[in-house]
């Protein structure tokens, strides 16, 4: 029963081989419901314009209705010599109707059917992504929150630079996800443009009405171009360069929290459920989740690559090409949504150990700026006070003392303008409490600044 829909100008069975070769159903199922909703939508919209009757609509709606409660139980059985999802579902509708299903597909082809079941699917899951990033940002704010105060020294070039709160960390990743947020919305916004109307390619004979099965099925409007329509894969590659951004955002985040966790560092503690062990080593908790997610941003950022590679050279308008931006997108979608979910829950348990980063913040001059600074206000020029402190500095690595253990004649040794109020900038809460403006790392801006992030996620 499964004669292909398209065999009338064929002489010869296609090669088992090639059937296989070429057959997309194996992976594109798992568009069925979208691939249903677009075709009852097109019925609907044709039986409107009088192209099918009511009676012939209705048998299609119900008929389609019931594939799909087949295929949701899992009692649908899958046809390779059928191709792809298209057309075992217009088959399996037509077994069940009769001839009003060979009508369904009047003024359609699979190839606007097929880009916009994919819009309409990938639409859904980046609903679905935006509030799985949207989590993983609530569950920094709720972390900065805890650790406002917390003080861990920041790095430039991996070195120590100058104090920073912990939530003031946590917050920058905050931003970051926030564009990538922002990211995938407005790829859905272009992306939310349907194909169907095009046709094969150039449009179609009949008296359709594009905008009513648009507004059906949810796009804001419908394709100006039916070539375009057909052949348009950007926002397939938009989404994956998305994904890949956010991909890159969690890789450096994962470095971070793999040094942050190690023995040297000992700034945070990853939860036992998010970490494994060692088959030989006893003593081993390793962050596997971290570096895990570190590794498949490579597989995403080859996505993309893969989905640019695919379409340079396409010429207009449908190409076979096409089947395969599916299995990118579709691994690019489960792996991002996997390790959103897994960061969104380790994040939840991650614990400070705030004495080492404070005494961490404490060693490598930290405050070296402040003591500059101070310098500026007693009315030093700023790169006179550069090379006071960088001398200050020098004494503290010859004798192994930081600049706020330096004695106040050591000090004065170096400027008389350093008074007995030096010791107050050279602390670390000093440090971070004088960087109170909009965007610095004092625990009063933090504090305002998660209370502005949790207004910017009240949206999703
Ligand atoms: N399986 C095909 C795809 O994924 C559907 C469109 C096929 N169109 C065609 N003219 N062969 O792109």
């Amino acid at each position: 029963p499964s004669a292909k829909p398209w065999a009338g100008r064929f002489n010869a069975p296609t090669d088992a081989f090639v059937e296989a070769f070429t057959a997309s159903v194996d992976f594109d199922r798992r568009l069925y419901r979208y691939d249903i909703r677009g075709s009852i939508a097109h019925a609907t919209m044709l039986a409107r314009q009088g192209i099918l009757s009511d009676a012939e609509r209705d048998a299609i709606v119900s008929g389609l209705e019931s594939v799909r409660e087949r295929i949701d139980a899992g009692a649908f059985e899958w046809s390779i010599p059928l191709e792809d999802v298209h057309m075992n579902v217009e088959s399996a509708l037509t077994e069940l109707i009769g001839d009003a299903g060979k009508k369904l597909h009047t003024g359609r082809s699979r190839n606007d059917q097929v880009a916009t079941d994919v819009r309409l699917w990938l639409r859904d899951e980046i609903d679905l992504i935006r509030k799985a990033i949207a989590r993983l940002q609530a569950a920094l704010l709720d972390l900065a929150e805890r650790e406002a105060e917390t003080i861990m020294p920041g790095f430039t070039h991996l070195q120590v630079a100058q104090p920073v709160t912990f939530g003031h960390h946590m917050l920058a990743w905050f931003e970051m996800l926030d564009r990538d947020r922002e990211r995938l919305a407005d790829c859905r916004r272009r992306m939310n443009v349907m194909p169907l109307g095009a046709a094969a390619l150039a449009g179609t004979t009949y008296p359709i009405d594009r905008a009513y099965t648009a507004e059906l099925l949810g796009f804001d409007r419908p394709a100006e171009n039916s070539l375009d329509a057909v052949s348009d894969r950007d926002f397939a590659i938009e989404f994956t360069a998305g994904a890949a951004i956010l991909m890159m955002h969690l890789s450096r985040f994962s470095e971070e929290l793999i040094l942050w966790s190690s023995s040297q560092f000992g700034f945070i503690e990853l939860s036992d459920s998010f970490c494994t062990g060692s088959s030989i080593m006893p003593q081993k908790k390793n962050p596997d989740v971290p570096e895990l997610v570190r590794g498949k941003s490579g597989r995403i950022f080859g996505h993309l690559m893969g989905l640019l590679t695919l379409m340079k050279a396409q010429p207009l308008a449908y190409n076979k090409d096409n089947q395969e931006d599916k299995e990118p997108l579709f691994d690019t979608v489960d792996n991002l949504k996997g390790s959103l979910k897994v960061y969104a829950e380790m994040m939840r348990e991650v614990t400070c150990n705030r004495e080492r980063m404070r005494s961490a913040a404490a060693q490598g001059f930290s405050t070296a700026t402040d003591l500059a600074d101070y310098l500026v206000r007693k009315g030093i020029a700023f790169r006179d006070a550069h090379e006071i402190v960088g001398k200050a500095v020098g004494l503290g690595v010859r004798e192994g003392r930081d600049l706020a253990e330096l004695t106040l004649e050591e000090l004065r040794g170096f400027s008389d303008a350093i008074q007995a109020d030096v010791f107050a900038v050279l602390t670390l809460d000093g440090s971070v409490a004088a960087r109170d403006h909009l965007g610095g790392t004092a625990p009063a801006q933090v504090r305002a600044a998660i209370v502005r992030a949790r207004g910017r996620l009240a949206d999703v």
